[in-house]
C-alpha cells in the first residue's frame, strides 16, 4: 500500500518524509487556506520536498476556467498531480487532460458508479472520502470494496485512493482491502508510531540495559 499524506503543513511533511514510509502528499482547498496566503510559495516548497506525487487542486468554476487552471498547475511541477472535483461538467476537461498524458486526481467520489465514468477516461487516481461516507451512515469499506471489484473487473489503471481516512481502525481495514493508495493526515500517520506497550517495551529494555552500567555495548 502507498501512503500519501493528506496535508499542506511543511512543517509535518518535513518531519514525517524521513520515516521514508510516504509515497506522495495530497492537499486540497481546506488544507492550503490553513497555510496562509502565499499558496505559491507552499506549493512550491511541498513540491521539492516530496519526490513523489502532490495532488493540487483546481479551484475555478467554470469548466473552461478548470481546464484552463488544471494545465497551470500541471506545468507548476514535475511531480504535480491535477486534483479535479467529480462533477459531470468537467467530465470534457478531464478527458482532454487525460488524452494529453496529465496525471489526474478526480475527488469527491462518493459511489462506484462515480468511479467508473472517470476510470473509463484513464485518470491517474480516483479519491473516494471514505470518513464522508460514514459520516452519513454508509459503510465506507464496503463500498471502496464495490469501487475496487468493479475497477479490476473492467481491469482499468486507475489507482484507488482511499481519502478522507480519519482513525486507525479504519486505515486498517482500508489496508486489509487490499487499496493502491491511502491518504492520512499527519496526525493519523504519527499515531501508529505511539504505542503505549511499544513505549513501555523501550523504557524496560533501557533500564535492565542501564543496570550493567556500560557505556557502549561493544566495549
Ligand atoms: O483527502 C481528503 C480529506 O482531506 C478530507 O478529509 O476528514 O475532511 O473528510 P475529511
Amino acid at each position: 500500500m502507498k501512503i500519501f499524506l493528506d496535508t499542506a503543513n511543511r512543517e509535518y511533511i518535513k518531519k514525517l518524509i524521513p520515516t521514508g514510509v510516504i509515497d506522495g502528499v495530497t492537499t486540497n482547498p481546506s488544507l492550503l487556506s490553513k497555510e496562509g496566503s502565499d499558496v505559491k510559495s507552499v506549493l512550491r516548497d511541498i513540491c521539492a520536498m516530496v519526490s513523489g506525487p502532490v495532488s493540487v487542486e483546481v479551484v475555478e468554476k467554470h469548466p473552461d476556467a478548470v481546464l484552463k487552471q488544471a494545465r497551470e498547475i500541471a506545468a507548476f511541477a514535475k511531480n504535480v498531480v491535477v486534483k479535479i472535483p467529480f462533477a459531470l461538467e468537467y467530465m470534457p476537461a478531464i478527458k482532454t487532460l487525460a488524452d494529453d498524458g496529465i496525471a489526474l486526481n478526480i475527488t469527491l467520489v462518493f459511489t462506484p458508479l462515480q468511479a467508473l465514468m472517470v476510470a473509463k477516461l484513464g485518470v491517474a487516481y480516483i479519491s473516494p472520502f471514505l470518513g464522508r461516507w460514514d459520516d452519513i451512515g454508509v459503510d465506507s469499506i464496503d463500498l471502496l470494496e464495490q469501487t475496487m471489484s468493479i475497477q479490476e473487473t473492467y481491469d482499468f489503471d486507475s489507482e484507488i485512493l482511499a481519502a478522507s481516512v480519519r482513525t486507525i481502525i479504519q486505515w486498517q481495514e482500508v489496508a486489509q482491502t487490499g487499496v493502491d493508495i491511502a491518504t492520512v493526515p499527519p496526525a493519523l500517520f504519527e499515531q501508529v508510531f505511539k504505542h503505549p506497550l511499544t513505549e513501555r517495551g523501550i523504557a524496560l529494555f533501557d533500564a535492565d540495559w542501564q543496570k550493567l552500567g556500560k557505556t557502549s555495548l561493544f566495549e
